[in-house]
């Protein structure tokens, strides 16, 4: 089972955990504790942590969010197995950072991060949903593709030199409503 929780400032050692095991320069405890606390003036922002006892659950079905800790056996003492952060402003959302501990990748929960960051998107009414990722980064690339990310720029040498950032766009798929289908008996 998969749970995922709104992350709060009690969860940063968790999250910095996570961090320092995928991206050993990567974000200080000062930037994802802004992150977390909605710092960002003009950015809506969403951090879930997610921890998983057992299977993870399927990636069609997205978990009850848990808004607070319910008792000490719901949160107090979770391993937090994978982090999202996502950020929205206007029609725009943008998947900032997903991280799942290595220990527990392939079996599904960066796809129920994800899933859960582009339905947060999609609530906040975001036309489009954007996303930056290393071009050595393959595993995220096939997930993010896998996704229907589609890619729409390069920015060469964006990270060092020879280490392109692709820019890539999730756009939701309109819900067909009963007047807009075709007829066929035309
Ligand atoms: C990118 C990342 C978040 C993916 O997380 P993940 O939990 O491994 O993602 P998923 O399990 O949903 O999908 C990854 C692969 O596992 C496969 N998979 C999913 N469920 C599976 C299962 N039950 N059994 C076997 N394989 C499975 C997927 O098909 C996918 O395979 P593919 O790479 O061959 O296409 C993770 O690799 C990570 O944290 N990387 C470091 C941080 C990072 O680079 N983040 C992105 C930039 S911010």
């Amino acid at each position: 089972m998969t749970v995922l929780s709104v992350a709060d400032l009690k969860d940063l050692p968790a999250i910095m955990a996570l961090e320092v095991e995928a991206f050993p320069q990567g974000w200080s405890p000062q930037a994802w504790a802004e992150e977390i606390a909605h710092h960002h003036v003009i950015l809506a922002q969403r951090t879930v942590v997610a921890g998983v006892s057992g299977d993870v659950s399927p990636d069609n079905e997205t978990p009850e969010i848990m808004t607070e800790c319910g008792s000490p056996e719901d949160c107090g003492d979770r391993v937090w197995n994978g982090v999202i952060s996502m950020g929205w402003v206007g029609e725009t959302a943008e998947v900032r950072r997903i991280i799942v501990a290595q220990s527990m990748r392939k079996q599904g929960l960066g796809s129920v991060l994800l899933k859960y960051g582009c339905d947060w998107a999609m609530a906040q009414k975001a036309e489009e949903v954007f996303l930056e990722v290393s071009d050595e980064n393959a595993t995220a690339i096939r997930l993010y593709e896998n996704w229907g990310f589609e890619l729409i720029a390069t920015r060469k040498d964006y990270y060092r030199p020879g280490d392109d950032a692709l820019v890539y766009r999730w756009v939701p798929v309109p819900v067909q409503t009963h007047e807009e289908e075709p007829c066929l008996n035309r």
